[in-house]
């Protein structure tokens, strides 16, 4: 596989099209975050930082887990993303308890042990640098003492009763394009106990959280799953055989009358992984 390749897989859409993926696709990640945030016990009246907060999603959630005397920071490198959030938590009645900053994850724009905890949900991990020094940077803003948390969807099934397909979709450029960073098994995802050692961290855990759906499909699950079919398969159809291409579009086309989404019994499930360690007293 090209690196050019995989490395167009990963480029993200326009400011707006992001935006709409980020707003269709949160009904299908909300409770794994608020059940990773409940884990946290972030203590009331804390303050804390959302490195690569996006729309600002988790920001309220996180906001509401501090109550009225905590405050959060978001922080995204992407100004048409701030400019949303900001619109949306000025709707939410929480403003006061939330800002927001554009910035760097690799360089964040704070003095040391400014924050009590820092989260970090599909971002870093993902990103195309190194993650070691990520890590210690969102560490170096923590105080002693605080929480480290970073969040990321792992892996999920989608095509019940489709396995192999499945899994020759996922081995595809755009499929496989988040998990195989450098290339280096130590960059991965999933090796982030690694960093959080190496970052000088303590008491490092790494949690697990399942989300489920089934049929019947409300709407909004049903604009996320078809969204997120096409977030995750990007441009596949050249790399599958032509017996993969015509069941692939089959299943996953909206517009086929066998649409996988339509089964009275589909059901799909997702996995997400946080891992969290405390930064040294
Ligand atoms: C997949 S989105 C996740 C947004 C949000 N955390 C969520 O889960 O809804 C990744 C976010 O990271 C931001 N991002 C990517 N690289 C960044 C960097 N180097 N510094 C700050 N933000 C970054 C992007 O702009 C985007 O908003």
């Amino acid at each position: 596989m090209g690196d050019e390749k995989v490395k167009a897989a990963r480029e993200e859409p326009d400011p707006d099209s992001y935006i709409q993926n980020l707003v269709v696709s949160d009904p299908l990640q909300e409770s794994a975050f608020r059940k990773a945030i409940q884990i946290l016990e972030l203590l009331p009246g804390s303050r804390g930082l959302d490195a690569g907060c996006g729309i600002g999603l988790q920001a309220l959630m996180l906001a509401e887990a501090v109550g009225p005397g905590g405050h959060v920071t978001g922080l995204d490198v992407s100004p048409e993303l701030l400019r949303y959030a900001e619109s949306k938590i000025e709707k939410s009645g929480m403003a006061a308890r939330i800002s927001f900053q554009r910035g760097d994850v690799s360089r964040l724009p704070f003095d040391d042990d400014t924050f009590d905890w820092v989260w970090s949900a599909n971002c870093v991990g993902y990103e195309t640098i190194e993650p070691l020094p990520l890590v210690k940077e969102l560490a170096r803003v923590v105080r002693p003492g605080g929480s480290v948390a970073i969040l990321a969807w792992s892996s999920q099934q989608l095509l019940p009763g489709y396995p192999r397909l499945e899994a020759r979709l996922n081995a595809t450029c755009s499929g496989i394009a988040p998990f195989i960073q450098g290339r280096k098994p130590e960059l991965h995802f999933l090796r982030a106990l690694g960093w959080y050692r190496k970052a000088g961290l303590e008491n490092t855990v790494a949690r697990t959280f399942v989300d489920d759906v089934c049929a019947p499909l409300s709407e909004d699950i049903r604009s996320a799953l078809i969204s997120l079919f096409s977030m995750r398969w990007v441009d596949v159809e050249s790399e599958l055989t032509p017996e993969d291409r015509e069941e692939y579009k089959r299943l996953c086309r909206p517009e086929s009358p066998d649409f996988i989404l339509d089964h009275p019994d589909y059901y799909a499930f997702f996995i997400y992984s946080m891992f969290h360690g405390k930064v040294t007293e």
